[in-house]
């Protein structure tokens, strides 16, 4: 049709040519956008979401995607990034760059790790194992929720790289104890209890959902214990039933050291937004500290974790003695945000959603690649702000905006 009415118009050769140069592009690229997968065509985290939302079935997308209530904190982790800016050192001879750091002392090739989400199964049919198997292959941590779909055992076995233990504590504390013994005895590497949770915060996408886990997953880490399924969720979220059930709603600072001394491994809380509370964990000797809101999932409108970060670093820092490794999770999604939150004191940060997006669409591949699309682009924020190593990535990098 094109053709035959640039011919009676009798427009020249040239702007035929750049008219069938035009379809050529437009054919090539439509041929290749099928043979791309989403994880082929994303050009960074945030492109992600849509795509595996396409592909989960709306209960695991809603479950994975929502935050507590009108989702204010949630929005504001991001945000809390967004109001910042980096004023970047120059001439820094910058040519080679090293991402990698330790974190309590396990050294990894870049200062982020995988946080602890539930539910891997919603995702993918290899679920924990392949996301171990994807941080495996991106030399860095995995963090195992006490919620997984498959035991420590198997994701241990399956692991290529080190795994830590996310621990909810059970009002059983027999059940417990025996959960951090078997957490052991796979080779977990840390044990990062949880102090956000007395009772789960309201989602309400789950509760319209009635989330519930679909036959044949369970708490695959407590089906010895018989506490491996969901109530039925006839009015509301089936895993809040479960949690307030079942776990310790009366968790006190005595229960952190009743856990340390439950266990040989070295201790995180993971939950902290206050500098009192972060110097309460330090005096009560935990190795590391997590400046979370459990991904504005909890208590909706608590402050975004980068705007907790500098008090609570500041105040580690003025105490005297060792202080706890800061971690950071929340809203995590492009390098810069990486920097800013080393900058302002994270040793490193965690990311949950982005890897269950890779984790739908890629299994342990897909994991891979979120975690090297942000290790690409962490590796160019350095290069530009004049940071050669992690260590290089001081807190004068990081300015806020008025
Ligand atoms: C579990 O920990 C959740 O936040 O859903």
């Amino acid at each position: 049709m094109a053709r035959s009415i640039l011919e009676l118009r009798g427009l020249g050769k040239e702007v035929w040519r750049g008219i069938e140069a035009a379809d050529y592009v437009r054919t090539e690229r439509e041929s290749w956008n099928d043979r791309m997968s989403p994880l082929d065509e994303a050009v960074n985290l945030l492109d992600l979401e849509e795509p595996a939302r396409r592909v989960l079935p709306r209960m695991a997308y809603d479950y994975y995607a929502s935050g507590a209530a009108d989702e204010i904190t949630l929005r504001d982790n991001r945000a809390a990034f967004d109001r910042r800016r980096i004023a970047y050192r120059v001439l820094a001879g910058v040519g080679e760059r090293d991402l990698a750091t330790t974190v309590l002392g396990e050294r990894v090739a870049m200062p982020v790790l995988i946080a602890p989400t539930a539910f891997h199964k919603l995702a993918h049919p290899e679920g924990e194992a392949a996301t171990a198997r994807g941080a495996g292959a991106a030399g860095t941590v995995m963090v195992l929720s006490t919620l997984s779909n498959t035991p420590v055992e198997e994701v241990l076995a399956a692991a290529t790289g080190p795994v830590w233990f996310q621990l909810y504590v059970y009002r059983d504390r027999g059940a417990t104890r025996a959960l951090v013994e078997r957490v052991e005895a796979a080779g977990c590497r840390a044990l990062v209890l949880t102090v956000d949770a007395p009772l789960l915060g309201r989602r309400e996408r789950d509760v319209r959902n009635r989330f519930h886990l679909p036959d044949g997953l369970a708490v695959a880490n407590l089906l010895a214990e018989g506490y491996g399924a969901l109530p039925a969720a006839e009015t509301g979220s089936g895993l809040a039933g479960y949690v307030s059930d079942l776990l310790d709603p009366n968790l006190t600072w005595d229960d952190l050291d009743w856990l340390a001394a439950t266990t040989k491994l070295p201790l995180l809380v993971k939950g902290i937004v206050r500098p009192d509370d972060a110097v309460r964990a330090a005096e009560h000797g935990v190795a590391g500290i997590v400046v979370s809101n459990h991904g504005g999932r909890q208590l909706d409108t608590s402050i975004a974790t980068l705007d907790a970060l500098p008090p609570i670093a500041g105040a580690l820092a003025r105490r005297p003695g060792p202080a706890p490794e800061l971690l950071l999770d929340g809203g995590v999604r492009r390098g810069t945000d990486v920097l800013k939150a080393l900058a302002l004191g994270a040793r490193a940060v965690l990311v949950g959603r982005p890897v269950l997006w890779g984790l739908a669409l890629g299994g342990a591949e897909g994991v891979a690649r979120v975690l090297a699309m942000l290790r690409t682009e962490l590796d160019l924020a350095m290069a530009l702000a004049g940071a050669r190593t992690v260590g290089g990535i001081t807190p004068d990098l990081v300015v806020a905006t008025a």
